[in-house]
């Protein structure tokens, strides 16, 4: 089994992976965006960059993100649950961070909930600084966000 992301390929998501997509998110997140959310990230917009990872043909996992000023502003990233510890989540970074830098953009920075200790070992994993609180953050439970910054140039090669 792929333990390091090896062939796994990553490309521009568009508004014919929304199905895929959308059963990556409602399987990875309590509390998934609605498909009208995840249309809108997938439609051509210079100021968004969505990626798909598929291994064998097959999507498996997303990553969305906004260019914000000089920071690459990563909104959501999941890994289809069949497929984690692969490499997928790090190889969909890695390209966003590829295509921030080819950009001109410097840094990256998420959110992510203070609960979601795979997601921030996952961060954590790939050099990510924990800058900040956002507190009660999230709507649906009050949980505060922690804000995690990374330069994208490590990051692109690490
Ligand atoms: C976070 C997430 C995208 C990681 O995806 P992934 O494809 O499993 O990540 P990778 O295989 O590239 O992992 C790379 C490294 O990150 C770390 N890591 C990933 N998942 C981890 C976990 N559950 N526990 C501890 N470390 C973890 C490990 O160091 C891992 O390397 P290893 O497997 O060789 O030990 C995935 O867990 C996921 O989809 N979670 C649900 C959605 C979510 O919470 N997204 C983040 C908030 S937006």
């Amino acid at each position: 089994m792929l333990s390091d992301g090896r062939g796994v390929a990553v490309r521009t998501a568009d508004p014919q992976d929304l199905a895929a997509v959308a059963v990556i998110e409602n399987l990875s997140f309590g509390d998934p965006w609605s498909l009208s959310a995840l249309l809108s990230e997938l439609e051509p917009d210079p100021m968004r960059l969505p990626l798909v990872a598929e291994l064998e043909g097959q999507v498996v996992g997303f990553l969305m993100s906004w260019i914000v000023a000089d920071q690459l502003h990563v909104l959501n990233i999941a890994t289809d649950p069949g497929w984690l510890r692969r490499g997928v989540g790090t190889a969909l970074l890695r390209e966003a961070a590829r295509r921030g830098l080819a950009h001109g953009l410097v840094e990256t920075t998420l959110e992510v909930r203070r609960s979601n200790l795979p997601g921030r070992a996952f961060y954590h994993r790939h050099g990510f600084r924990e800058t900040g609180v956002r507190k009660r953050y999230y709507a649906d439970n009050g949980e505060d966000a922690i804000i995690l910054d990374c330069g994208l140039d490590g990051l692109a090669g690490d």
